[in-house]
């Protein structure tokens, strides 16, 4: 398993880097998540390294863990941002990702979060209508700017995904229509407060084969020459994100090397700029959700083992079916092992981490990890069934930082306002 390095077992309790997950459980309490810096560091170099012979802009995509230490940590190793919403830009603003290195993707953008992002100059807008077109125009108008931007295109590729998480298909939302690609970058020429600067596409996340993004690649290559015989100066192609991380034994990742020698042949080929913006490639795997057996109930067919985090913390089993591995906090001598339905608190029965799990025997007020759970974990937690955001800790080598406090329930219950008139 690609965490073994930094999730690993010493004398009988598993570690985060040289830190026990017990002694943090003991001092924080459950459930937490907790991310190993050296994982993501390690990945950003591996990726930078991959890359190093290609003019390159990796944009990491804040979405897929926004803390404001990630950022700053991933900020720290050169990379910018893909942005999609006001929050993150704000978030990588105040992480120092210097506006050169901001993309902003997505398919709403309000008035106010182009305005901002004109304002701070950031390096592309990914547009992804012809009536986001028209209103980017409008307003980079109004403030005397020239925005630069890109188009998404959708070119229909099937990325062997979960269907919730495909996006580069003709009946997703996302993009341009690959045959009316030619005809908006005439309307963006049209437009004098627009300035093409490049192309886009993303065609989905978790993607474990690299030959969708051949596929897709090929297509837009041929997309790229077009453009540039009709005037149009393209001088990045954005490759979006996607790359797959395994989360369990089953999966097996790209090579990242593979995935770099076929983005070089291509920008050798085209002379052209490459922007990645990987999010889970680079966190998913630095990161582990550390949650307290509450209590084993056998029912009628099935063990059920009740963990005190739910589908509010994590939600991804239950969206996505997604697979998560589940390692025991104490390491298992005696090789017991059940079978088992791992289930949160929630009042649904949607609310599980992993079914029909065969794991090692464990038992009331143990703990457990949850792991893979870097990317889209904590970002995507809700307050249902009013239970308060988890606490996140960063590891590094042989100390930890709280970088999120645990949400208090005052705080929670303190932002509603009752009405004088039922109060
Ligand atoms: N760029 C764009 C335009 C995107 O929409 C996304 C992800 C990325 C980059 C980063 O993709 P990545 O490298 O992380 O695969 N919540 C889902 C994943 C949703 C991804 C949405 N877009 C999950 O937990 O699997």
């Amino acid at each position: 398993m690609g965490n073994m390095k930094y999730f690993h077992y010493k004398n009988g309790q598993l570690y985060g880097d040289n830190v026990s997950l017990t002694k943090i459980a003991k001092l924080i309490g459950t459930p937490f998540y907790c991310y190993c810096a050296n994982a993501i560091i390690d990945r950003c170099n591996e990726l930078k390294e991959a890359f190093s012979d290609i003019d390159v802009l990796i944009a990491y995509a804040l979405k897929a863990n926004s803390n404001q230490a990630i950022i700053s940590l991933i900020g720290k190793q050169g990379f910018g941002a893909d942005i999609v919403s006001l929050g993150e830009l704000e978030r990588a603003k105040r992480a120092n990702i210097d506006g050169k290195k901001i993309i902003f993707s997505g398919v709403g953008k309000s008035e106010e979060e182009l305005e901002r992002a004109l304002n701070l100059d950031i390096f592309c807008f990914n547009i992804e209508s012809e009536a986001e077109l028209i209103r980017l125009n409008n307003i980079a108008k109004k403030m005397g700017k020239i925005a630069p931007v890109s188009v998404r295109i959708n070119p229909d590729i099937d990325a062997k995904t979960h269907a919730k998480i495909s996006t580069g298909k003709s009946e997703n939302k996302f993009g341009i229509p690959y045959k009316d690609a030619l005809n908006i970058y005439k309307k963006i020429a049209d437009n004098k407060n627009l300035n093409a600067i490049g192309i886009d596409m993303h065609i989905g996340s978790q993607i474990l084969d690299l030959k969708p993004f051949e596929n897709a690649f090929t297509l837009m290559e041929q997309l790229i020459i077009s453009l540039r015989n009709e005037g149009h100066n393209i001088s990045h192609f954005d490759v979006g994100g996607g790359l797959g991380i395994a989360h369990g034994q089953d999966e097996k990742e790209p090579d990242i090397r593979q995935y770099a020698k076929i983005i070089r042949r291509l920008s050798k080929k085209l002379d052209i700029k490459i922007i990645l913006e990987p999010g889970r490639w680079l966190v998913g795997n630095s990161g582990a959700l550390i949650t307290k057996v509450e209590y084993i109930k056998n029912g009628a067919n099935k063990n059920f083992i009740i963990v005190n985090a739910g589908m509010n913390d994590l939600l991804r089993p239950t969206l996505y079916e997604a697979h998560h591995d589940i390692w025991p906090i104490l390491e298992v001598k005696n090789h017991n092992k059940m079978t088992a339905d791992i289930v949160g608190p929630i009042c649904e029965t949607g609310d599980y981490m992993a079914q029909a799990r065969l794991l090692a025997k464990v038992e009331q007020n143990d703990l457990i990890a949850i792991m893979n759970a870097g990317a889209y974990g904590a970002v995507m937690a809700s307050n249902y069934n009013s239970r308060g955001l988890v606490a996140e800790i960063l590891i590094y080598n042989d100390r930890f930082d709280i970088i999120r406090e645990r949400q208090n329930i005052d705080e929670l219950i303190r932002a509603d306002k009752v009405p004088n008139w039922i109060k």
